[in-house]
Parts: C-alpha cells; structure tokens; sequence
C-alpha cells in the first residue's frame, strides 16, 4: 500500500473540509500543517493544499511552516498540489498560493503530478497557471461550491492512476 500524505492548511475550514475529502478517498486522515513534522513530509505520494490570502499569499499556517517544505527532500516524489480561492473577488491572484507551494516542492525535487485545465474558470491571472494548465487542482468554494466534489473526484482518480 502506498504511503500517502494530504497536509493543509485552512483559516476559515474550505481548503480543510477539501483536504478532507481528498484523504478519505485515500483512506488517510489529512494534516493541518499548523501541527505538520518534517516526518510528514516524507510519502509516496504528497498531496498539499492552501488558501490564498492578502493579494497572492500562502494561508498563515503555510507561511509559518513553509520551511518544512523548503528543506524537504522529494527528489523523486510524487507530489501534488490543491487550492481554494475566489476567482471572481481575487481574479487576479486566483490560487496563487498552490503555485507557490508547487514551485517550492519542484525547487525540492519533486515530480510533480496533477495539473488540471484552467479552462472554464473566470480568473484573470493566477501564478498557479502555465500554459493553460493549474499546477493542481483549483478549487472554489466562493462561485463554485457546487463543483468542488466532482472535481475532486475526478482529480482523486487521476492521482491514483500514478500509484499503479
Ligand atoms: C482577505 C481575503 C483575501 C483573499 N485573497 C485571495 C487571493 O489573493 N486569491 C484567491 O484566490 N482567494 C483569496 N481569498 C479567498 C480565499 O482563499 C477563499 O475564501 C478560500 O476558500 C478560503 O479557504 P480557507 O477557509 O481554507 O482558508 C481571500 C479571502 C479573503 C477574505
């Protein structure tokens, strides 16, 4: 069986009641990273996942751990990422900080897996996005709520394919 992680962090429960999701799917339970170890950051399959906040930036419990990513070794790893935000109130900075931790964990080594279409969201920018693709998985509980469990679904499934 493989060794899956899902750490997050959340301020006001959307990005942990996601985080939650994605973990019962693998039959673990998720992190905060509020309470993370360098010992979590250690799995087969690393699965992390933050809010944005302020114009761009990492969830506060990210910004205060992000260290343990930053001196994490995943060369060779499986890793995936998944935000919340608000592409409508934040269209500029849309899950900007799934970009940052999935820049962070390609700096480590990672092999990063996961990446979905940007097609059919209404944000205008977002550093999570190159050429056409989220680094992740975006999620939306602002415009969107509705979609977010079918998205995970779907994307849950497409990470367990790489498991074999
Ligand atoms: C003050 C404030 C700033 C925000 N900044 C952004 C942002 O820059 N980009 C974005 O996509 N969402 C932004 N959001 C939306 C949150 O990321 C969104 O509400 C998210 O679902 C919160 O998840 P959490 O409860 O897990 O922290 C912001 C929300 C607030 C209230």
């Amino acid at each position: 069986m493989a060794n899956v992680k899902v750490i997050f962090g959340s301020t006001t429960g959307a990005t942990e009641s996601a985080a939650a999701e994605i973990a019962a799917a693998f039959g673990v339970q998720a992190i905060n990273v509020a309470n993370a170890t360098a010992d979590d950051f250690n799995a087969d399959l690393l699965i992390l996942g933050s809010s944005t906040w302020g114009l761009g930036e990492l969830q506060d419990d990210w910004a205060v751990k992000i260290g343990l990513l930053e001196n994490a070794d995943l060369n060779g790893k499986l890793v995936a990422v998944f935000g919340l935000g608000d592409q409508s109130g934040f269209a500029d900075t849309y899950c900007d900080a799934m970009g940052i931790l999935a820049r962070t964990a390609k700096s480590r080594g990672a092999n990063l897996i996961g990446q979905t279409s940007a097609e059919g969201y209404g944000h205008s920018s977002s550093v999570a996005v190159e050429d056409g693709m989220f680094c992740g998985l975006a999620l939306d509980d602002n415009n969107e709520s509705e979609k977010t469990s079918s998205r995970i679904g779907a994307w849950v499934e497409k990470l367990k394919a790489h498991l074999g």
